[in-house]
Protein backbone atom coordinates (compact mmCIF):
# COMPACT_ATOMS: atom_id res chain seq x y z
CA UNK A 1 0.00 0.00 0.00
CA UNK A 2 1.62 3.27 -0.57
CA UNK A 3 2.13 5.86 1.89
CA UNK A 4 0.40 8.97 1.58
CA UNK A 5 3.42 11.01 0.59
CA UNK A 6 3.87 8.92 -2.44
CA UNK A 7 -0.03 9.32 -2.98
CA UNK A 8 0.55 13.27 -3.13
CA UNK A 9 3.97 12.15 -5.07
CA UNK A 10 1.27 11.17 -7.63
CA UNK A 11 -1.10 13.58 -7.83
CA UNK A 12 1.78 16.29 -8.40
CA UNK A 13 2.91 14.13 -11.18
CA UNK A 14 -0.32 14.80 -13.57
CA UNK A 15 -2.00 17.60 -11.40
CA UNK A 16 -5.45 17.83 -12.71
CA UNK A 17 -7.54 21.04 -13.35
CA UNK A 18 -4.96 23.84 -13.06
CA UNK A 19 -5.81 27.53 -14.24
CA UNK A 20 -8.16 29.63 -14.68
CA UNK A 21 -11.79 29.36 -16.23
CA UNK A 22 -12.18 32.22 -17.89
CA UNK A 23 -16.25 32.02 -18.08
CA UNK A 24 -16.72 31.19 -14.58
CA UNK A 25 -20.04 31.33 -12.50
CA UNK A 26 -18.14 31.28 -9.19
CA UNK A 27 -14.43 32.17 -7.59
CA UNK A 28 -13.58 31.25 -4.32
CA UNK A 29 -10.10 32.75 -2.59
CA UNK A 30 -9.22 31.76 0.47
CA UNK A 31 -5.57 31.83 2.90
CA UNK A 32 -4.21 29.80 5.74
CA UNK A 33 -2.98 32.73 8.34
CA UNK A 34 -0.95 29.51 9.48
CA UNK A 35 1.33 29.04 6.42
CA UNK A 36 0.53 32.23 4.51
CA UNK A 37 -0.51 29.81 1.61
CA UNK A 38 -3.91 30.72 -0.22
CA UNK A 39 -6.00 29.07 -3.18
CA UNK A 40 -8.54 30.21 -5.56
CA UNK A 41 -11.23 28.02 -7.20
CA UNK A 42 -13.32 28.30 -10.08
CA UNK A 43 -16.66 26.25 -10.73
CA UNK A 44 -18.77 26.40 -13.74
CA UNK A 45 -21.92 24.96 -13.83
CA UNK A 46 -24.35 23.21 -16.34
CA UNK A 47 -27.71 21.67 -16.57
CA UNK A 48 -28.08 18.20 -16.42
CA UNK A 49 -31.47 16.51 -16.25
CA UNK A 50 -33.09 19.29 -14.89
CA UNK A 51 -30.59 19.69 -12.41
CA UNK A 52 -28.10 22.57 -11.88
CA UNK A 53 -24.38 20.89 -11.62
CA UNK A 54 -20.93 21.56 -11.60
CA UNK A 55 -19.28 21.04 -15.56
CA UNK A 56 -15.84 21.96 -14.66
CA UNK A 57 -14.08 22.79 -11.39
CA UNK A 58 -10.53 24.25 -11.57
CA UNK A 59 -7.53 25.89 -9.01
CA UNK A 60 -4.63 28.09 -9.10
CA UNK A 61 -2.89 27.69 -5.65
CA UNK A 62 0.01 29.37 -3.64
CA UNK A 63 0.62 26.51 -1.44
CA UNK A 64 1.97 23.55 -0.33
CA UNK A 65 2.11 20.48 -2.63
CA UNK A 66 -0.70 18.69 -0.03
CA UNK A 67 -2.86 21.45 -0.71
CA UNK A 68 -2.54 21.18 -4.54
CA UNK A 69 -2.34 17.60 -4.54
CA UNK A 70 -6.08 17.60 -2.87
CA UNK A 71 -7.14 20.45 -5.16
CA UNK A 72 -6.72 18.21 -7.90
CA UNK A 73 -8.54 15.44 -6.38
CA UNK A 74 -11.25 17.80 -5.18
CA UNK A 75 -11.26 19.22 -8.59
CA UNK A 76 -12.29 16.19 -10.45
CA UNK A 77 -14.75 14.57 -7.56
CA UNK A 78 -16.53 17.69 -7.98
CA UNK A 79 -17.64 17.32 -11.42
CA UNK A 80 -21.42 16.27 -11.69
CA UNK A 81 -22.24 17.14 -8.08
CA UNK A 82 -24.79 20.19 -7.38
CA UNK A 83 -23.95 22.80 -5.41
CA UNK A 84 -25.55 21.13 -2.19
CA UNK A 85 -23.92 18.05 -2.67
CA UNK A 86 -20.62 20.19 -2.87
CA UNK A 87 -21.47 21.95 0.11
CA UNK A 88 -21.73 18.74 2.20
CA UNK A 89 -18.05 17.68 1.16
CA UNK A 90 -15.91 17.58 4.11
CA UNK A 91 -12.12 18.30 3.79
CA UNK A 92 -11.52 14.69 3.73
CA UNK A 93 -13.77 13.85 1.25
CA UNK A 94 -12.73 16.38 -1.20
CA UNK A 95 -8.81 14.57 -0.56
CA UNK A 96 -10.18 11.30 -2.69
CA UNK A 97 -8.09 8.90 -2.74
CA UNK A 98 -5.44 10.65 -0.85
CA UNK A 99 -7.01 9.55 2.82
CA UNK A 100 -6.31 10.77 5.42
CA UNK A 101 -4.25 13.57 5.64
CA UNK A 102 -1.57 13.69 8.63
CA UNK A 103 -2.38 16.38 11.55
CA UNK A 104 0.22 18.55 9.86
CA UNK A 105 -1.59 18.54 6.86
CA UNK A 106 -5.07 19.13 7.86
CA UNK A 107 -5.55 22.95 7.32
CA UNK A 108 -4.16 21.86 3.49
CA UNK A 109 -6.99 20.10 3.22
CA UNK A 110 -8.94 22.80 4.63
CA UNK A 111 -7.86 25.66 2.51
CA UNK A 112 -9.25 23.56 -0.60
CA UNK A 113 -12.66 23.18 1.36
CA UNK A 114 -12.50 26.82 2.21
CA UNK A 115 -12.22 27.97 -1.40
CA UNK A 116 -14.77 25.56 -2.97
CA UNK A 117 -17.68 26.85 -0.10
CA UNK A 118 -16.06 30.86 -0.57
CA UNK A 119 -17.19 29.83 -4.79
CA UNK A 120 -20.32 28.20 -3.54
CA UNK A 121 -21.49 31.45 -0.79
CA UNK A 122 -20.45 33.45 -4.23
CA UNK A 123 -22.43 31.69 -6.90
CA UNK A 124 -25.79 31.86 -4.18
CA UNK A 125 -24.96 35.22 -4.38
CA UNK A 126 -24.86 35.40 -8.29
CA UNK A 127 -22.01 37.53 -8.09
CA UNK A 128 -20.24 38.23 -11.48
CA UNK A 129 -17.16 36.71 -11.63
CA UNK A 130 -15.75 39.47 -13.65
CA UNK A 131 -16.27 41.60 -10.66
CA UNK A 132 -13.39 39.48 -9.14
CA UNK A 133 -9.31 39.59 -9.65
CA UNK A 134 -8.15 37.35 -11.83
CA UNK A 135 -5.31 35.71 -10.87
CA UNK A 136 -3.89 35.23 -7.10
CA UNK A 137 -0.90 37.23 -8.29
CA UNK A 138 -3.21 40.23 -8.55
CA UNK A 139 -3.77 39.50 -4.90
CA UNK A 140 -0.63 38.76 -3.44
CA UNK A 141 -0.02 42.27 -4.87
CA UNK A 142 -2.64 43.94 -2.97
CA UNK A 143 -1.55 41.94 0.05
CA UNK A 144 2.30 42.34 0.18
CA UNK A 145 2.78 42.13 4.11
CA UNK A 146 1.78 38.14 4.05
CA UNK A 147 -0.71 39.00 7.20
CA UNK A 148 -3.58 37.05 5.74
CA UNK A 149 -6.15 36.82 7.67
CA UNK A 150 -8.45 33.52 6.99
CA UNK A 151 -10.80 32.98 4.50
CA UNK A 152 -12.61 35.19 2.04
CA UNK A 153 -10.48 37.30 0.12
CA UNK A 154 -12.12 38.32 -2.67
FE1 LIG B 1 -0.14 25.64 4.03
FE2 LIG B 1 -0.29 23.19 3.17
S1 LIG B 1 1.27 24.05 4.41
S2 LIG B 1 -1.65 24.80 2.78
Amino acid sequence: MSSFEDKVREALANPQNQGEIPDADAVGTVGSPECGDMLRMWLKFTEKDGKRVIDRASFQAFGCQTAIAVASMATELLKGKTAEEAQNLSARELAGDLGALPPMKIHCGQLVEGALRNALDNSAAAQPSSAMAPTLAADLNRQPTGKIRIVPLD
